[in-house]
């Protein structure tokens, strides 16, 4: 039966009713895609210190005030709390060896006379992929990165996220190579690193919702879609599939994340583990 008090009990997380929780995901779903119908406690949990800060007497209260005035504010705080951003460098590294070991020389051969790759880190939280991504093009580069245009474009839905990308301040992990360390960061008093200036630069942010027409100027060469399209249900993950394909040059490719697959229907061509082509 349906809850009827949702009021606050001070400690612990606020409770929800069914009809309020069902708004919640429903609103989530058809404006960011992501299904949180079975994660009723990661709402609850994950809002309601911020809920209670704000004075919102219940969850129902909360609710129907993001539903009728869509504000910014409200969106950006259930997008800040309901996304999981969870991230690393150097995250699925036999993809990444795919990537520099096939893909950088094929597009770099592609493009060796407008010198310009179109690179899309579709999803890419707090910037580790990005910045990952540069530094292995900077290495296969080497000296004549100088002479390419390599900026890579990178959006998300969370401004939390995107604020700590363009930051770009990290522990960094073990698996990050001595001399990259060196090479590509800068390190600070507190034992974190901050992205060297030329890796942030070949980084361009933007918020970006992946359930919005793809109109960017340029078609991409390589789209990176990973860990993200895990939280779509599966109509809304071919949709994307489709844009993205949509917007890729033809021969230009698509990674997912090992722990995906596409439809049997989708458009690519399957290369490797999580790695199509069009
Ligand atoms: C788990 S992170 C993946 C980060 C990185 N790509 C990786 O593989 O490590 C998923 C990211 O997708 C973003 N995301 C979820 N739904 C989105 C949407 N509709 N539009 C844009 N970004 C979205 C989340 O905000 C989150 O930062």
């Amino acid at each position: 039966m349906e809850t009827k008090s949702m009021e606050l009990s001070g400690f612990g997380p606020m409770t929800i009713s069914e009809a309020d929780f069902r708004r919640m995901v429903n609103f989530i779903q058809s404006s960011y895609g992501i299904d949180l119908s079975q994660k009723k406690q990661l709402i609850t949990s994950r809002l309601s210190p911020a809920l209670k800060k704000l004075g919102y007497k219940s969850f129902g209260d909360f609710v129907n005030h993001l539903l009728e005035k869509k504000e910014n504010d409200e969106i950006t705080l259930v997008l800040n709390k309901l996304t999981t951003n969870y991230t690393f460098f150097m995250r699925e590294k036999e993809h990444l060896d795919y990537f520099c070991g096939h893909i950088i020389p094929e597009i770099v051969r592609r493009h060796e006379r407008d010198k310009t790759l179109a690179i899309w880190s579709a999803g890419c939280s707090s910037g580790e992929e990005p910045y990952n991504i540069t530094m292995f093009l900077y290495d296969y580069l080497g000296a004549k990165a100088k002479q390419w245009d390599t900026r890579i474009l990178a959006t998300d839905i969370s401004a939390q996220a995107l604020t700590k990308a363009r930051q770009g301040v990290y522990n960094l992990p073990d698996t990050i190579p001595a001399d990259w360390k060196r090479k590509y960061f800068v390190p600070n008093r507190d034992g974190t690193h901050t992205v060297a200036p030329d890796v942030k630069n070949n980084v361009i942010f933007q918020t970006f919702n992946l359930m919005d027409p793809i109109k960017f100027r340029r078609k991409f060469d390589v789209i990176f879609c990973r860990n993200v399209m895990i939280y779509f249900d599966q109509p809304t993950k071919d949709a994307l599939v489709r844009r993205f394909y949509d917007a890729t040059v033809p021969g230009g490719y698509l990674l997912i994340s090992a722990s995906e697959n596409l439809s049997q229907n989708a458009p690519y061509r399957r290369l490797a583990t999580a790695t199509f082509q069009k």
